[in-house]
């Protein structure tokens, strides 16, 4: 592994018991990438993200972040990844700026630095004027940009999102999906995740990664800004993601 690689998973696998939900999973994350993780429902993206952020043990092969093992190294891991989901998971009883100055807070940072930290957070995600709003005075895209500057606001090596854009209206989804990949640009993020759109993650990714059930790695392309603006090979790409998503398990 070379500096350069933040996620390695080297012939992974994860059951259940006796039920097995995937086997020898290849794949790596470099730093500065941003890259898709596709799949039909029950593929095991959220749990190959799981054992990435450590919460849960792959039951063969290898897992590395940043040169540590996520499970057995939980506490390593701590600052360097951040984590978005499909619910925003805010503290109703804390305002946006509060809810997003926690994370710093918990590393002890101090609370002045922090709630500075946290308020240009807020603004690079374009929430000027809503730092005092609490979360039932937001709308739902507000709330996940709150989410995704809680994420950020750490520093974190690494950004782990499932299904951050996908329950929001389509306009809202893709301000955000924007908003979101420009930042994650101009800050050398690396960024893995999860989406069951294939549009948004031709349109943010530099590289898409399909897990089929059963298969594991189905297929894997990168993408980048000629292949974006030529109509014909971006739609050629959107066929294969989709027919591979769409293939019967072998
Ligand atoms: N804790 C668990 N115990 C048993 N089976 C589980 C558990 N968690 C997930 N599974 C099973 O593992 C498979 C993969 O689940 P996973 O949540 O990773 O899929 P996914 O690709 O994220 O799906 P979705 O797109 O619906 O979010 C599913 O069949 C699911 O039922
Ligand atoms: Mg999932």
């Amino acid at each position: 592994m070379t500096d350069q690689t933040v996620i390695r998973l080297e012939g992974v696998g994860k059951a259940y018991g006796s039920f097995r939900v995937l086997s020898g999973i290849d794949m790596q994350v470099h730093k500065g990438e941003i890259v898709a993780l596709l799949g039909q429902t029950g593929a095991g993206k959220s749990t190959v993200m799981n054992m990435i952020m450590g919460t849960q043990e792959a039951t063969e092969g290898t897992i590395r972040v940043a040169g540590h093992d996520p499970h057995a190294e939980f506490a390593r891991l701590r600052g360097k990844l951040a984590v978005s989901f499909q619910t925003d998971r805010l503290l109703p009883w804390r305002t946006a700026v509060e809810n997003c100055e926690l994370g710093l807070l918990i590393l002890k940072i101090p609370a002045a630095e922090a709630r500075k930290r946290a308020l240009t957070w807020l603004s690079r995600v374009k929430l000027d004027g809503a730092a005092d709003k609490y979360p039932h005075e937001l709308s739902g895209g507000m709330r996940q940009r709150v989410s995704l500057a809680r994420a950020l606001c750490v520093d974190p090596e690494l950004v782990l999102l499932d299904e951050s854009f996908s329950q929001l209206d389509h306009v809202t989804s893709r301000t955000l999906r924007q908003d979101f990949a420009a930042v994650v640009r101009e800050y050398k993020k690396t960024c893995l995740f999860v989406t069951h759109r294939i549009d948004d993650a031709i349109e943010m990714a530099d590289r898409v990664i399909v897990l089929r059930p059963k298969v594991g790695v189905a297929l894997e392309e990168s993408i980048d800004d000629t292949l974006r603006a030529d109509p014909a090979q971006a739609a050629a790409l959107h066929g294969r993601i989709a027919a591979c998503m769409d293939g019967d398990p072998a």
